[in-house]
């Protein structure tokens, strides 16, 4: 389950025969909006001068150390593991992988034998060193003018007081801990408490509904939930303390229980209004009043569990992606360091939120390795104006920024007035992560925003591999807009072929990455083998990323967009198997199906055909109805932004498999690129379909 066949991976992206069966058709194209506008590797390269404090500069620099760390990559990343603080060094021979199936069980080991602590390298290492009254957290508000500042002392103090209480809760090493907060300090404080005493955090985004929320914590089985009576973004108020209480209520009725819910008191919900269930919980400042600001660390394994981060797949419910402690940590600082030349003191902003991948590994962990100040921003980046994120920038002069494309494309959108209003002349380094970025919206990142001297690191990773795979390192090489450009140290890519076979020199195919490297995730919580089946079964020996990707004569490689049925809305991970199965639970719904497309702003959108239940008509109530169910089962960003009755059914093959490619050129208006329908079981199902649209 999970997996994909090597033939459906293949056919779905080389657009053979077999395409037609449940996956995604033709070669996908770079989503250039449209069309409107020249794909990547036909833009010419920037260069953009940029003197790294790193010392990398060049690409033969840094072709040099890359040697280095394919070759003996046990040696480079021991050597990078130095520069942290370990309890206890790890073994001589402490990398130990194997990634093939066919040697048996899929297993990744670094520093094995080692003992380290992510939170102490995190702030004590810091605090040690003197650097304690720096600024750790800038927090700015939903509102502007709402900030506060918390230092790396400070911070310290928090995060001891919060593992000492969950101590006396009694919550142990390999305890899981899932966190469901609006973004402030007191979010990456939670992380930070949990990793102290070797407890397992799981994020849950405060954007998910209470389905949602009751599914993960049922998954991890947590004994603790730690959330806020509420948060506010933009101008809504969310009741997340209602949102938790309806989704443990719906866990305990499938016989789940957690046992204690720690709350803070977010003035967006003050506690005379907050929901709650006096045996179960706990103010948080209550609590914390009666904690030591003193909590020793416990010395975790190199190879103990961090966090869990639930992601989407290409089917079934989704994953909890395990990370370890001792080479995440190391990956984590070393890319940071490295792509955003980030020096102790740099201001530094990540705009995503703690509950995705990115806000762990580079709003978190890694800036916080690299003794940085961290901006922490609550509210949505369109608020009160579409100037809100330059004027944080200017407010607390951001030297390194890091987005990604949807946030662009937003603001790109307004009169260049919002952004030229603010002073940006503290930036030095712009990112993107998270979906590919179209020439366009780059253009006017490097431009407008950079005023054309901030190199932009686009870098190409996921949830799973834990921190940037593909990534520019600024000023070492010129830049190509929505191009990942060349693999970090330690980092082997392959395209594989329609033969599985490994392309060399420039061209195009399946990406993945041969050898292991230190931030791979270990593990699908509690299901060691649909983690086999998911990553390592589609080619024997690789892990396989569900990403296309093209090799230029250079060595750059562009990412093209995901080969399986994953849709990348907003940079969030949406399975069209989640999506279909919520519609599906709606009495009105019969049957349906899901599909991607181009969306100006949001990268893709997702397009739903909804075969209605008898006695039933189309309507727009049953309309809204479908998307209301959506948004409370998975949560608001996975709404479908169409729904397409399909009376007549949907099209499928004659052994009963919905053929996508021809939903997907369907919902494009790409009609006259079906392709070979003559194995539909009914081909009078697609006049029909095309009747239908837009109605
Ligand atoms: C998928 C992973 C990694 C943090 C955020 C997303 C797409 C990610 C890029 C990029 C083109 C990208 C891929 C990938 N993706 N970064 N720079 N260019 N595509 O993490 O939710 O695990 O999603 O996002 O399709 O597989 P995620």
């Amino acid at each position: 389950e999970g997996a994909l066949s090597r033939l459906q991976v293949l056919a779905a992206h080389f657009g053979t025969a077999e395409a037609s069966e449940n996956h995604p058709g033709g070669i996908k194209r770079h989503p250039t909006l449209a069309g409107a506008e020249e794909p990547s590797h036909q833009q010419a390269s920037v260069n953009t001068p940029y003197k790294a404090r790193t010392g990398i500069t060049s690409r033969r620099e840094y072709e040099r150390l890359y040697r280095q760390s394919v070759e003996d990559p046990a040696g480079f990343w021991a050597h990078v593991a130095e520069g942290y603080d370990w309890k206890q060094k790890w073994d001589t021979e402490h990398m130990r992988s194997n990634l093939d199936l066919d040697r048996g069980r899929v297993s990744i080991e670094w520093f094995a034998g080692g003992r380290t602590n992510i939170c102490h390298n995190c702030l004590d290492r810091h605090v040690e060193g003197g650097r304690g009254g720096q600024a750790c957290f800038l927090w700015e508000g939903n509102e502007p003018g709402q900030d506060a500042v918390m230092t790396y002392k400070q911070t310290l103090d928090a995060v001891c007081q919060l593992s000492n209480w969950l101590k006396s809760v009694g919550v142990k090493k390999g305890d899981r801990v899932a966190l469901y907060m609006p973004l402030i300090c007191e979010l990456p404080i939670a992380m930070l408490a949990c990793a102290r005493i070797g407890a397992v955090h799981s994020v849950i985004f405060a954007g998910f509904s209470a389905e949602a929320l009751a599914q993960r914590v049922q998954d991890c089985q947590c004994r603790v939930v730690i959330t806020a009576s509420g948060g506010i973004r933009g101008k809504k108020t969310i009741p997340l303390k209602q949102i938790v209480d309806d989704g443990l209520k719906l866990a305990e009725k499938a016989g789940f229980k957690a046992e204690v819910c720690l709350v803070f008191e977010h003035p967006a919900v003050p506690r005379q209004k907050c929901p709650w269930q006096a045996a179960r919980d706990v103010w948080w400042r209550e609590a914390m009043a009666r904690q030591a600001s003193h909590c020793p660390v416990e010395w975790v394994g190199a190879e103990d569990p961090l966090f869990l981060l639930y992601t989407s797949g290409s089917t079934g419910k989704p994953k909890g992606v395990l990370h370890t402690t001792g080479g995440y940590m190391v990956m984590a600082g070393c890319t940071t360091k490295y792509i955003f030349d980030l020096q102790p003191d740099d201001v530094y902003w990540c705009t995503a939120d703690c509950g995705w991948i990115t806000g762990h590994t580079y709003l978190t962990y890694g800036p916080l390795l690299n003794g940085a100040q961290v901006v922490l921003y609550e509210g949505v980046p369109n608020y009160p104006s579409p100037g809100r994120v330059w004027q944080i920038v200017e407010k607390y002069k951001v030297r390194q920024l890091y987005t990604a494309p949807t946030l662009i494309r937003s603001l790109e959108a307004h009169d260049a007035h919002f952004v030229t209003d603010s002073d940006r002349s503290s930036l030095r380094i712009l990112g993107t992560v998270g979906e590919p970025i179209n020439p366009r919206a780059w253009d006017w990142f490097n431009k407008v925003v950079g005023e054309g001297r901030c190199p932009i690191v686009d870098t190409w990773w996921q949830t799973e591999t834990g921190a940037a795979m593909l990534t520019p390192l600024p000023g070492a090489w010129p830049l190509r807009p929505g191009c990942a450009t060349l693999p970090f140290f330690g980092v082997q890519p392959v395209l594989l072929d329609e033969k599985g076979k490994e392309v060399q020199g420039a061209g195009e195919g399946i990406l993945c990455l041969k050898a292991a490297w230190p931030g791979a995730l270990r593990t699908i919580y509690g299901d060691h083998k649909r983690f086999e089946s998911t990553y390592f079964s589609t080619f024997k020996g690789y892990y396989f990323t569900g990403d296309g990707c093209r090799r230029d004569e250079e060595g750059y490689y562009t990412i093209t967009g995901r080969v399986d049925d994953v849709i990348n809305v907003s940079g969030h991970r949406v399975g069209t198997a989640e999506v279909e199965s919520a519609l599906q639970s709606h009495d009105t719904c019969a049957e349906a199906a899901v599909v991607g497309f181009d969306h100006p702003i949001k990268g893709q959108g997702i397009y739903a055909y909804v075969v209605l239940a008898d006695g039933t008509s189309a309507s727009p109530e049953v309309k809204k109805a479908l998307v209301a169910t959506v948004r409370s089962q998975i949560g608001a960003f996975a709404a479908p932004d169409s729904i397409h009755f399909a009376p007549g059914g949907l099209p499928k093959t004659r052994s009963g498999k919905i053929m996508r490619r021809v939903l997907r050129k369907i919902a494009t208006k790409e009609e006259d690129q079906l392709g070979d329908t003559s194995t539909l079981a009914d081909p009078g199902v697609v006049p029909k379909l095309l009747e239908t649209r837009g109605k």
